[in-house]
C-alpha cells in the first residue's frame, strides 16, 4: 500500500561539513523498507545528491521559485535548478515559507505546479496555528490549504505529490499532536482528496511533522493515516533521525 516515509527538514542550519558528515551516517545505517529524505539548504544539495546518487537516499529542497526556468527573480531558485543539481523531491508550502516570507496559498499551489512540470516530487504543508486550533478552525484552514493546490493542480497532480500535516503549533515547540489527534486531520485530509478521487485519496501518502522525535515517532506512525514524519530538530543528529527512520518500517 502506502510505503511509508521519513523526510528531514533541516531549515537553515549546519554547513557543508557537517552536512557531508550527517548524511554519511544516515546513508550508512538507514533502514529498508522506508523511503528516506534529506532536505538541506539548497546550497549543498548538488554535492550531496552527487555523493549518494546510486543509494536509496532521497535527496529534496526545502522551497522553490514558483517561476519556472530563468528569469528577473533575485534570489530565487527554480524547480529545474534544483533538478539539475540532483534534487528529486521539494517542500512547498512550508508555514515558515508562509508565515515568515507572506507566501499566499496559491503561490503554494504554483510553486507545487513548478515543481511537478519539472520532474520533482512536491510535498505541500498544511497546518492550522495556534489560534486556530483552538478555536476550533483546523478543518476550515486546511481544506483552504489544500483547496488552492487542488484548484490550480487537479487531484490528478497527487499520483505524484505528497502532503505533510504540520500543526504549526507543534513545530519546534516539543508539543505533537497526540497519536489520535493527528490520525483524525490525517483522516480528514484524505476525505478532502477523495471528494475528488477515491483511488487518488487510497494512494497519496500524508505526512505528520512538528516535533516528531525517537519518543514518540512509533505511536504517530502506528496511526493507519499517517504515512511517516516531516522532520526538523530531530533530523539534525544521525542517531535521532535513524531512530525515526526505524520507528517507520
Ligand atoms: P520540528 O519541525 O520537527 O522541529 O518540529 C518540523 C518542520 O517544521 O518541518
Amino acid at each position: 500500500m502506502r510505503k511509508k516515509l521519513v523526510a528531514g527538514n533541516w531549515k537553515m542550519h549546519g554547513s557543508r561539513a557537517m552536512a557531508r558528515e550527517l548524511v554519511d551516517a544516515i546513508v550508512k545505517d538507514m533502514p529498508e523498507g522506508v523511503d528516506v529524505l534529506v532536505c538541506p539548504p539548497a546550497v549543498y544539495i548538488g554535492e550531496l545528491a552527487a555523493r549518494h546518487a546510486g543509494t536509496a537516499l532521497g535527496v529534496g529542497a526545502q522551497d522553490c521559485s514558483e517561476h519556472a526556468g530563468q528569469g528577473a527573480y533575485t534570489g530565487d531558485v527554480s524547480a529545474q535548478m534544483l533538478a539539475d543539481v540532483g534534487a528529486t523531491w521539494v517542500i512547498v508550502g512550508h508555514s515558515e515559507r508562509r508565515q515568515l516570507h507572506g507566501e499566499p496559498d496559491d503561490m503554494v499551489g504554483r510553486k507545487f505546479a513548478a515543481a511537478l512540470a519539472t520532474g520533482l516530487t512536491p510535498i505541500v504543508c498544511v497546518g492550522e496555528t495556534r489560534e486556530e486550533h483552538e478555536a476550533g478552525r483546523a478543518h476550515e484552514v486546511i481544506e483552504r490549504q489544500l483547496g488552492a493546490v487542488l484548484a490550480i493542480n487537479g487531484i490528478e497532480a497527487f499520483h505524484k505529490g505528497l502532503i505533510a500535516y504540520e500543526p504549526i503549533w507543534a513545530i519546534g515547540t516539543g508539543l505533537t499532536a497526540s497519536p489520535d489527534k493527528a490520525q483524525k486531520i490525517h483522516s480528514f485530509i484524505r476525505s478532502q482528496l477523495a471528494k475528488e478521487d477515491a483511488n487518488i485519496a487510497r494512494l497519496t501518502r500524508v505526512l505528520y511533522g512538528g516535533s516528531v522525535k525517537p519518543a514518540n515517532a512509533a505511536e504517530l506512525f502506528a496511526q493507519p493515516d499517517v504515512d511517516g514524519g516531516l522532520i526538523g530538530g530531530a533530523a539534525l543528529a544521525a542517531s535521532d533521525f535513524l531512530a525515526i527512520c526505524a520507528a517507520a518500517r
